[in-house]
Order: structure tokens, then C-alpha cells, then sequence
């Protein structure tokens, strides 16, 4: 496991969009695996940027996101399919076509988590898989005592990300308490992981990811058993942890 950290938010944000950007450089048709929340939306920015300013091209990309509500229609503003449209695809030129988000407004939820699998499969797997992580210890909605060998299914949400994401709804009650989201065996077969942590709400979390024991009770600390993870964290993010980090990758990432 590759940690790194960094003083900023941008500079995490940065380093992050390099990464997935050289990959899409050396494979056109790479697969990337995206999340959704605040912390990645930097690294979209910078990506945006590259596809804008530099031409990154990803007219063969193929995307896969980790998880969606159970019963919110695409086009509400607190849906995944939505926040990726707005904050991501409207502005590269991805193919609508290669875009795969779970639904969670099929009418056999199973038979559809079943087919998203199928499909990662089918594209070869996932090349490069970006984590953001909740300050429960989650990865994508897998919330703690979830299988370290679970696959894509439904789930309820945690009350405490339901509580933490609640700050996108009108209320509490809003906030759905289903959920459809890959596993944690899904995303461990990514063939690159990078898990991005950004201030002080996600100290403890990091901590016990990286430096605690692996468990169920913390999902994120799975990553451990990758063989190819990049922890990107900013100063506020590492404050908890014990022992010392570079601020660069020590390899070229590009
Ligand atoms: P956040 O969520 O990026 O909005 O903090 C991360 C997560 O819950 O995985």
C-alpha cells in the first residue's frame, strides 16, 4: 500500500486526476471504476480540465460507479446518475453508451446487481477504481460488518452516513435507506485502487483503514489485501495517523 499526503485538497485532487489520466493515456479503453460524494469532485475538475486543456480523450472510456439510492429517479438531484452527469460526464466526451451506474429503480434489484457484475466482467474488469471513504470506514455504501468478500447487491444504508448525507436533502427522513452498491470483493478486483481522503472528519477513519487491524467493522481497511492501492490524503485527513508518509508517489505516475 502506497501512502501519500498531501498539504491540499487540490494537491490530493491533483495527483489523483494524474494518475487515472495516465492510465486513460496508456489505455484508451480503460475501464474506470468512480465514485461519488464531495471527495472526488476536485479530482473530476482536474480531469475536466485535462480533457479541456490538454485533450485528454475519453471517447473509448468505459466507467463503472460504485453504488446508487434504492427508489430515487435518475433525474432527482440527490441521485448518483444525476451527480455524475452534472459534476463529471456532461463535460468530457465520454460515450453515454459506456456509462454503467447501478439501478436502483429496477424491477428486480437482484437480477440487476447480478447483471452489473456480469457486465464489469464483460469489459474486461476495472483498471483503476477510485474510493472515497465514509467516517464510518465505508467504501462505496459497503458499511461496517459488510463482507470483505461481498458482491454487488442491495443494502441499507448506516443512520450514520444516512445522518452524514442527509446535508444533500431537505430532512433525515428524505434521505432514502436503501441502497444498490458494489461489494467489497467487487472493487478488490479492480487491478488499481486509489482511496481519497480529504479533512479532519475522515482522520479516524484513515487511521484505522490503513494502520488498524483488517476488518469488517472497518471496510476500507480491505484495501490492505490489494496489491495495488495509492492512499492520496491531505494534512487534515492524516492528522491521526502514527506513521510517517512521503508527500510524492515514489513512482512516476505519468
Ligand atoms: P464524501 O463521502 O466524499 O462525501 O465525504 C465519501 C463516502 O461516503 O464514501
Amino acid at each position: 500500500m502506497e501512502v501519500v499526503v498531501k498539504g491540499t485538497y487540490e494537491e490530493m485532487s491533483c495527483l489523483a486526476a494524474q494518475v487515472v489520466a495516465g492510465i486513460v493515456c496508456r489505455k484508451p479503453r480503460a475501464v474506470l471504476g468512480l465514485a461519488t460524494g464531495s471527495t472526488p469532485l476536485g479530482t473530476y475538475k482536474e480531469l475536466i480540465r485535462m480533457h479541456k486543456v490538454e485533450k485528454l480523450d475519453f471517447s473509448q472510456v468505459v466507467t463503472f460507479n460504485l453504488d446508487e439510492y434504492v427508489g430515487l429517479p435518475e433525474d432527482n438531484d440527490q441521485s448518483y446518475h444525476y451527480f455524475m452527469r452534472e459534476n463529471f460526464f456532461k463535460h468530457i466526451n465520454v460515450v453515454r453508451a459506456n456509462i454503467h451506474i447501478p439501478d436502483g429503480n429496477a424491477e428486480d434489484l437482484e437480477e440487476a446487481c447480478a447483471m452489473y457484475e456480469i457486465e464489469i466482467e464483460e469489459f474486461g474488469g476495472i483498471d483503476v477504481q477510485i474510493l472515497g471513504i465514509g467516517s464510518n470506514g465505508h467504501i462505496a455504501f459497503n458499511e461496517p460488518g459488510s463482507s470483505l468478500g461481498s458482491r454487488t447487491r442491495i443494502k441499507t444504508l448506516d443512520e450514520r452516513t444516512r445522518r452524514d448525507n442527509a446535508r444533500f436533502f431537505k430532512s433525515i427522513a428524505e434521505v432514502p435507506k436503501y441502497c444498490v452498491t458494489m461489494g467489497i470483493g467487487t472493487i478488490l478486483e479492480a487491478r488499481k485502487i486509489i482511496l481519497l481522503a480529504n479533512g479532519a472528519g475522515k482522520a479516524e477513519a484513515i487511521k484505522a483503514a490503513i494502520e488498524g487491524p483488517i476488518s469488517a467493522s472497518v471496510p476500507a481497511s480491505a484495501v490492505q489485501l490489494h496489491p495495488d492501492v495509492l492512499v492520496i490524503v491531505d494534512k487534515a485527513a492524516a492528522a491521526r495517523l502514527e506513521r510517517e508518509y512521503p508527500s510524492e508517489p515514489h513512482r512516476l505516475v505519468r
